[in-house]
């Protein structure tokens, strides 16, 4: 089910790997420092035992679900990544393509290769959520939020966790930049859409260095909302406390990440925060969940601790660099088709079955 006949996320990621440029590979792969945090995400949901129940009527089993009140068909959306034509010519277009096809939430980032319009145009019927970046230009942010707004998209993801870019060493040894005739589309207007080559260090580093600004802080979410109609969600969450800050200053939700392990090396695995912060947030609103979710046991984890839903960052991207649109829409449909699987083995046919004893064995009588 997974494209190129791969039977799992860590096949297609080799086939990827076989099809991109080393500097769009590693890109696309590379977490900060040591990746220690990369590592982590990924094994720390694989700890996590799954009590399974037996006995139970698993004859049908259903996965739609709502986030934020849009329905959806599972509880596996689209992360935002940057940088969508470094795996496949449409970019952006094809993964707008594949989550209308799967029924589910696309979020595109700040930085893609191709123009919030299109890409809402593109993905006709998909929910798009836009990920925003705050500029040291606020006007430029404001426009930017603006355009994304008359668009149609449907929230606002701030990304909190990236006052500076994490060091990715790998981007550095290949001097990461955007090839000729790539840009960051959604702020060409702005005049903010080049990310050349700089001397010895990732032109990308660089360019957020330059541009993004450092001194954001709570109350830059009130002005956040002050600018938009549409609900903002915070993204980059690892701590209690912080996840309640962000209810106090009026986010919708909020998103367990530490950025796929790009940011901060030493991060906490987002598995192993995320029980904790599902429990401070008392179903004030809904959590979501991003990092090293590769398979259909992960997504059930997820779920068990309390999350609404998972994200995928990089499994997207391999599905777009071995078979672009298809690529993607077929990792959507093999992850869906794994959780489909394990539930039906942990005893669970519908989402709300996905109870915390599960995953905890305190809580089993
Ligand atoms: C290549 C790449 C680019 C990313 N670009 C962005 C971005 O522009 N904005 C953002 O908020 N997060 C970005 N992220 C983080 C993802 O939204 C997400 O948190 C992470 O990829 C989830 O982990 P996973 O890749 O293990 O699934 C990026 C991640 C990757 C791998």
């Amino acid at each position: 089910m997974f494209p190129g006949a791969a039977l799992n996320l860590d096949e297609l990621e080799q086939l990827a790997r076989e099809r991109l440029s080393k500097m769009a590979y590693d890109y696309y792969a590379s977490g900060a420092r040591d990746e220690g945090t990369l590592r982590e995400n990924v094994a720390a949901w694989r700890r996590i035992p799954l009590n399974h129940r037996v006995m139970v009527d698993v004859s049908k089993r259903d996965l739609s679900t709502t986030v934020l009140g849009i329905p959806v068909s599972m509880p596996v959306l689209i992360a935002p990544t940057a940088f969508h034509r470094l795996a496949c010519d449409a970019g952006e277009l094809a993964t707008a393509r594949a989550a209308a096809r799967s029924r589910t939430v696309m979020i595109l980032s700040s930085l893609s290769n191709t123009g919030v319009e299109e890409v809402c145009a593109a993905g006709a019927g998909a929910p798009l959520w836009f990920q925003l970046y705050v500029y040291r230009d606020r006007r430029a942010t404001e426009a930017l939020v603006a355009r994304a707004e008359a668009a149609g998209v449907m929230a606002i993801v701030l990304t909190v966790d990236a006052p500076l870019f994490g060091r990715r060493e790998r981007d550095v040894r290949n001097r990461f930049h955007l090839p000729e005739g790539l840009r960051v589309e959604n702020m060409t207007a702005a005049g903010h859409a080049d990310v050349p080559e700089r001397g010895a260090e990732s032109g990308l580093a660089a360019y957020i260095a330059e541009k993004l600004d450092p001194s954001l802080t709570w109350k830059d979410v009130a002005w956040l909302r002050s600018v938009t109609r549409l609900p903002v969600i915070v993204k980059g969450i690892v701590r209690p406390d912080d996840a309640v800050r962000a209810l106090d200053h009026g986010a919708s939700a909020v998103v367990v990440s530490n950025h796929g392990g790009r940011q901060l090396d030493g991060s906490p695995a987002t598995a192993a925060v995320l029980g904790s912060i599902v429990d401070a947030v008392r179903g004030r609103v809904e959590v979501l969940v991003d990092g090293g979710v590769r398979r259909g046991t992960d997504v059930l984890r997820a779920l068990s601790l309390g999350a609404r839903a998972v994200l995928l960052g990089r499994p997207i991207l391999w599905g777009l660099a071995v078979a672009g649109e298809e690529g993607a829409h077929g990792v959507l449909e093999a992850v869906r088709d794994e959780l489909d699987h394990s539930m039906a083995l942990a005893g669970c046919a519908r989402l709300s079955d996905a109870t915390r004893d599960l995953v905890d064995a305190g809580g089993i009588r």
